[in-house]
């Protein structure tokens, strides 16, 4: 997954692409590159690793690049081929006349750059890119028009793209398509924006056009803008209004989005809450859910897809909705559940979890259900995302925002989504008894307050974290429902600061993990009270006796834990169900700390995209 951004207009080209840029940077940051139109040739710009280093390359070619109005450019997530300026987009045909930028995977590349290669065409770079860009050079070399050259090399390529195409020949002209990639055109006055995401281009208009796959727009200076479908035939393509405001994105003070991001999760439960649920007597409004009494209760099995730490919410999901509703769930990661064949039907209901709305594995998951005929219910962060316009029930978790790229708000938006989900249903189906029903909602209403209480205690988790932060590995147990809550911490963990956690069930450690124990190893217990307390006090003594540095997480005040744990994180009391909602805030704060000690990159850490549209 990388970015892509391209202008046509009368302003200077430059800053548009920066800026754009500077706004998809969620989508990969190894490298970057822009080709510009100049007055007499197109000219590439590129630089390895962040986006500032491109910034100081253009700076240094200021004269030959300030007049440029028309320009594509990108910003690349490696797949094929290391980071690098000769990896970089835009890639270049041999001609020197053609320049492309992508974003996707050419599944066929190989073959592709055989075929090429054959013909005489050399290859600079190990990128899947450039074999499209020598294809269509080829492609034109032949047949003279641009559009049509990219139509029929469209037809040759197997795999994603969002693609943005400039040639000398043409050069107040930016051809663009795409398959299975976002690709927007924002549409100015007098001016056209291209984009992988609305943020590149929302400051300067909110009309936009959401490109369809195999479409080919044709946007040229002249103010003109053509669309045409896969056969070349011309259609009128959707103007819509975009209901976004230009965020001007900022940390408020705090040192890393991540920080900020985490600050902000009670804010963004009261906003969930707000017109959901009034009072714990009251019914749950739940009005996205596009499901009649009928269908609800004829539904005989959940499956719900995702990736990431959006799949620790659904592990969570699945407790809460078999708990309450009486409904099998299935919870699978969605690049496994692709390549089965499941068992799925019009009985099914299919919920797809992601922050971004755009995750291929996700994405191609929920199209694959839709064809079987199951309802389709996504939660997500993006209610204009792919995965949004694939929806039959929307809930739109209103976190804002996620710049950081280790998700926290949006994970603990997903998992009270899937609270008010399950609760709507069990209300629908009647699987709860009333009393029940208005103390889970009483205490989901006393969320926030409890997680700005462990806000509050934040200097004594970093305390505990830096004791922690020069360990190798980390190993994070838990029971019951907080099990998903272990496999979250660890992720948080590893994603930030490269150190090797392991979230288990602590059922399991004596199958296996206990062997790794030793006095180098912490072992972080989650123990909140509540059904499966004992049983993990005693996995944890099980761990003590093979001499791990313990840290317990707990709602408890049972003193016997002061002889057992060498560290104890205490969180305010919440009923077991819910305790899921809190126990994940210090575990976020604890990754975010050793991260931050350690010195890394909290926000944008290695190797890591926020939206991965590849497969
Ligand atoms: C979260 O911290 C990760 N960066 C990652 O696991 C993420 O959750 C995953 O890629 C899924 O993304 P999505 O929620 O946008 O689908």
């Amino acid at each position: 997954m990388c970015g892509i951004v391209g202008y046509i207009g009368d302003k200077p080209v430059v800053d548009i692409l920066l800026e754009g840029l500077e706004q998809l940077e969620y989508r990969g940051y190894d490298s970057a590159g822009v080709a510009l139109k100049t007055a007499s040739s197109i000219n590439v710009y590129k630089a390895q690793g962040k986006l500032g280093n491109l910034r100081d390359v253009l700076t240094a070619h200021l004269s030959e690049v300030s007049h440029s109005s028309v320009g594509i450019g990108h910003i690349r997530w490696a797949t094929h081929g290391a980071p690098s300026v000769v990896n970089a987009h835009p890639h270049t045909s041999n001609c020197g006349d053609l320049v492309i930028v992508h974003n996707g995977i050419i599944e066929n590349y190989k073959e592709l750059r055989q075929e090429l290669e054959d013909k005489g065409y050399v290859f600079k770079s190990q990128t899947d890119t450039e074999s499209v860009a020598h294809l269509i050079a080829d492609i034109y070399a032949q047949v003279k028009d641009l559009p049509k050259a990219v139509h029929m090399a469209a037809k040759k390529i197997q795999g994603a793209y969002a693609l943005c195409i400039m040639h000398n020949e043409f050069p107040d002209m930016i051809v663009a398509t795409k398959r299975n990639a976002p690709l927007i055109i924002g549409v100015g006055s007098g001016e056209y924006f291209i984009a992988s995401d609305v943020p590149a281009f929302i400051k300067h208009t909110k009309k936009a056009i959401y490109l369809k796959d195999n479409q080919v727009a044709v946007v040229q200076k002249s103010s003109s803008l053509l669309v045409e479908d896969e056969n070349g035939k011309q259609v009128t393509p959707k103007i819509e209004e975009l209901p976004w405001e230009p965020v001007s994105l900022s940390k408020m003070g705090y040192k890393h989005f991540m920080l900020k991001e985490i600050h902000e999760q009670p804010d963004i439960i009261r906003n969930i809450l707000t017109g959901k649920i009034k009072s714990s007597s009251s019914e749950i409004v739940l009005d996205e859910v596009n499901l009649n009494v009928d269908s609800l209760k004829k539904l005989n099995r959940i499956q719900v897809i995702a990736c990431g730490t959006s799949l620790h919410a659904a592990m969570i999901g699945k407790y809460i909705i078999e708990d309450l509703c009486r409904i099998p769930v299935d919870v699978e990661a969605s690049s496994e559940y692709i390549y089965r064949n499941t068992v799925t039907d019009e009985q099914t209901l299919v919920i797809g979890v992601s922050q971004s709305g755009e995750t291929a594995d996700t994405l191609t998951a929920i199209k694959q259900s839709k064809v079987r005929g199951s309802h389709i219910l996504i939660i997500t962060n993006r209610p204009d995302s792919a995965m949004a316009r694939e929806a039959d029930s929307l809930l739109s978790v209103n976190a804002g925002i996620e710049v950081s790229v280790a998700a926290t708000k949006s994970y603990i938006a997903q998992l009270f989504s899937f609270y008010l989900l399950a609760l709507y249903m069990a209300e629908i189906k009647g699987t709860v008894e009333e009393e029940k029903l208005s103390e889970l909602k009483f205490e989901l209403l006393m969320l926030p307050q409890k997680i700005e209480q462990i806000l509050t205690h934040k200097d004594d988790i970093q305390k505990c974290a830096r004791k922690y932060a020069n360990t190798r590995d980390f190993i994070y147990i838990a029971r019951g429902i907080n099990y998903p809550t272990a496999l979250e911490g660890a992720l948080k963990l590893k994603e930030i600061s490269y150190i090797n956690a392991t979230g288990y069930p602590a059922g399991e450690l004596k199958h296996g993990p206990i062997a790794m124990l030793d006095e180098t190893m912490p072992v972080l217990s989650i123990l909140m009270n509540g059904s499966v307390y004992e049983k993990l006090l005693s996995n944890s003594e099980e761990a003590k006796a093979r001499n791990a540095r313990m840290i317990a997480l707990t709602n408890s005040t049972d003193k016997k834990l002061d002889e057992l744990f060498d560290d104890i994180i205490r969180v305010p009391d919440v009923a077991e169900f819910l305790s899921p909602m809190i126990s994940i805030v210090p575990l976020q704060l604890i990754a975010y700390y050793i991260a931050e000690f350690l010195g890394k990159d909290v926000d944008q850490p290695r190797n890591l995209a926020k939206s991965v549209t590849v497969e």
